[in-house]
């Protein structure tokens, strides 16, 4: 649990108190029309309800009235009750020490690389299969991305391979849990150890996924989570939260925001301004502040988290027993004893031998089906920028076969959330259908 009395989630700067003339925390208060224009845009007219949605709108706006007329407007937008709130329940959730709630993951892998001292020239293994965001810091900063190949069940990193690519330079392992399914952490973990390895966990798919026994993201040095739009629950489009088991975790909150010390002042001044204590010498962060909004928005998704992490392994399970009974679809791993996944993405993976064509081909046949498929988890070394930062793509496909091979033939992302009966019948239908063409031939 976070330290009370320590830590301080709102900024200094607002919190004027019952002074005479204050200066008020919010400049200009929110109002119901900025409420209004809110929920216009939250909740928007079904189709063909136009006309009831425009009379209830308009109940709504009366009552909003009337509301303002006996309300006090929030006295703080930014970093303040709710953001705590947000934290403490993160960390109870997660069974950690500390957590931080951030602008997005992306933030999180920039203040733990900082923390593990990355340097231009420092080598980073990531898995080749990811988002860009896993490995954006250390492009940006010209440090070195190595990339590890991957598991051919879970498309998640190898340790095997990393294992072969650790040199005297390697400063960070980035393991992603690709679709929220757990990446085998322990012989990651013991590599770490070895070889004085600081591991970040790209939790972004995996909030509440479990590996023997601990929350993923907690079993890292650092685990960094995504709450935009498209996750299993979000902070109302963007955020996220990153959790720390080294000690530099009681800085967390400091870090997001530029380093302020409220407990500590320079002279005539309000507070002061000291570098972080990293493993490798100072260092300095940016603004990664978060609203009142953003955190009351997941702390109530929060709530629903187990009834949607349950409902997705349910359309797992259905499509795992449908696809089954189909020769050339392989199924993605699943929940065992010691596993457990959010679901977030159903990774489908065929045997182009035994369907007669390769996963492109499928996924042409889904597209015109309206499925619509995720086409975001390319191996990194595909893209420009790589090659443009000077990097031999071609010779980091060749130490990557198990990567090159999935994606070329092998896998696609489907959707598992939020379907009708009827979605989920057809989204089955149309993959078995598909596939039974390839097999034809036709
Ligand atoms: C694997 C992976 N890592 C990192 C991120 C970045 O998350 P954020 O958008 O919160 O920075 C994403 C986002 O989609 C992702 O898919």
């Amino acid at each position: 649990m976070p330290d009370k009395k320590k830590e301080k989630v709102s900024d200094f700067r607002y919190d004027t108190g019952e002074a005479r003339v204050p200066w008020a925390a919010v400049g200009e208060h929110v109002r119901e029309d900025d409420i209004l224009a809110l929920i216009k845009f939250l909740l928007r007219p079904a189709r063909g309800e136009q006309k009831h949605y425009d009379a209830r709108l308009n109940k709504v706006a009366a009552e909003l009235r009337n509301l303002g007329a006996v309300s006090t407007p929030a006295g703080k937008l930014s970093l303040a009750g709710n953001v705590q709130a947000l934290e403490e329940a993160t960390a109870r959730f997660l069974g950690a020490k500390h957590t931080v709630f951030l602008t997005n993951a992306t933030a999180g892998f920039e203040i733990a690389f900082k923390y593990a001292g990355l340097k231009p020239g420092d080598e980073v293994i990531a898995p080749a299969i990811t988002f860009i965001a896993t490995i954006a810091y250390p492009l940006a900063l010209g440090a070195k991305v190595v990339l590890s190949d991957v598991d051919p069940r879970s498309l998640n990193m190898d340790p095997k391979d990393v294992a072969r690519k650790i040199t005297p330079r390697t400063k960070a392992i980035i393991p992603v849990h690709l679709g929220g399914y757990p990446v085998d952490m322990a012989p990651i973990m013991k590599l770490a150890r070895q070889h004085d390895i600081t591991v970040i966990e790209d939790a972004a798919h995996a909030f509440g996924a479990s590996y023997r026994g601990k929350m993923i993201g907690t079993i890292g040095h650092f685990g960094s989570f995504s709450f935009h739009e498209v996750k299993n629950i979000t902070s109302l489009g963007e955020g996220g939260i990153l959790a720390s088991t080294t000690a530099f975790g009681r800085e967390l909150r400091r870090a997001r925001f530029l380093g302020l010390d409220l407990t500590r002042q320079i002279p005539n001044w309000l507070y002061d301004v000291p570098a972080f204590e990293g493993k490798d010498g100072c260092f300095f962060t940016g603004n990664y502040s978060t609203t009142e909004i953003q955190a009351l928005g997941l702390l109530s998704q929060m709530k629903r988290l187990p009834r949607i992490i349950a409902k997705r392994k349910k359309a797992a399970q259905y499509l795992d027993k449908r696809f089954a009974r189909v020769d050339g679809l392989l199924t993605p791993p699943g929940d065992d004893a010691r596993i457990k996944s959010t679901y977030h993405l159903y990774l489908l993976q065929i045997d182009p031998d035994k369907v007669g064509g390769d996963i492109q081909t499928l996924k042409k046949k889904l597209d015109a089906r309206g499925i619509v498929q995720i086409p975001h988890f390319a191996p990194l070394y595909k893209f420009s920028v790589m090659k443009q930062l000077g990097y031999d793509t071609a010779a980091i496909e060749k130490t990557c076969p198990v990567a090159e091979e999935a994606f070329q033939h092998r896998f696609t992302h489907l959707p598992l959330y939020d379907f009708t009966k009827e979605q989920l019948t057809y989204l089955a239908d149309a993959v078995i259908e598909s596939v039974g063409e390839m097999k034809r031939g036709t």
